[in-house]
């Protein structure tokens, strides 16, 4: 069973609907472990080697977090700026990273039309997470795309959030179980485009 790090990170928890039922629908499942970066460190000032023994003991690290600014919302910055030290997650001799598999799960205002060329965010959220992308490949971390969640300001009625809560159970549950196959999933545009060809078996 692989163990699973969860870095959540949602400047005002207590608004979010959809970061919170995803959440909810992950944290009893055992082996997984939920890392509330904006509850630990209301300050900014992350514990760099306690954030790196997490990952080093983990063998698939998730940042979950709404889009901010077509990105992360700032302690994620913060986060990689500090915890990713050369030696230790990159260069020559920094290999606590290496196999390790990497996923982004977002969610975002706007639908998924507004995040085309033509659109009214003109870049694609692929293009927009290609920062993640590079850092996990500098990391030699095995990348996924993102799961992703689009249309919030439309207020996505809540059985959409619930059933998007239960596709990310089930895609945490296959990278636990490793029923999740990794070439499959990075065909695709996002992790959570279509669950029953990438999960094998029933989660
Ligand atoms: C400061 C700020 C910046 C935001 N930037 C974006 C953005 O760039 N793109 C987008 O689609 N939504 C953006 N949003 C909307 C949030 O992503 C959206 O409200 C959130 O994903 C909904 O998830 P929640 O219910 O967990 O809060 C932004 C919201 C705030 C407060």
């Amino acid at each position: 069973m692989k163990k699973v790090l969860i870095n959540f990170a949602h400047p005002a928890r207590s608004h979010s609907k959809i970061n919170s039922a995803l959440r909810a629908a992950v944290q009893d499942i055992k082996g997984v472990t939920i890392n509330d970066l904006y509850a630990q460190y209301p300050d900014f000032m992350i514990d760099t080697e306690r954030e790196q023994v997490l990952c080093e003991t983990h063998d698939v690290i998730i940042f979950q977090h709404p889009l901010y600014w077509y990105s992360t919302p700032a302690i994620i910055k913060e986060w990689m700026d500090l915890v990713l030290e050369h030696g230790w997650a990159y260069g020559t001799t920094g290999k606590a990273l290496e196999g390790k598999i990497f996923l982004q799960a977002l969610s975002g205002g706007g639908d998924a039309d507004t995040y085309q060329r033509e659109g009214l965010n003109r870049f694609t959220i692929e293009e927009l997470t290609s920062p993640m992308q590079a850092t996990a490949n500098l990391c030699c971390l095995r990348w996924l795309p993102p799961f992703t969640v689009l249309g919030a300001h439309r207020g996505l009625p809540h059985a959409e959030i619930e059933a998007h809560a239960e596709d990310y159970r089930r895609v945490v549950l296959a990278l636990k179980n490793s029923t999740l196959d990794l070439d499959i999933a990075g065909k695709f545009p996002f992790v959570n485009s279509d669950l029953n060809a990438i999960i094998k078996g029933h989660n």
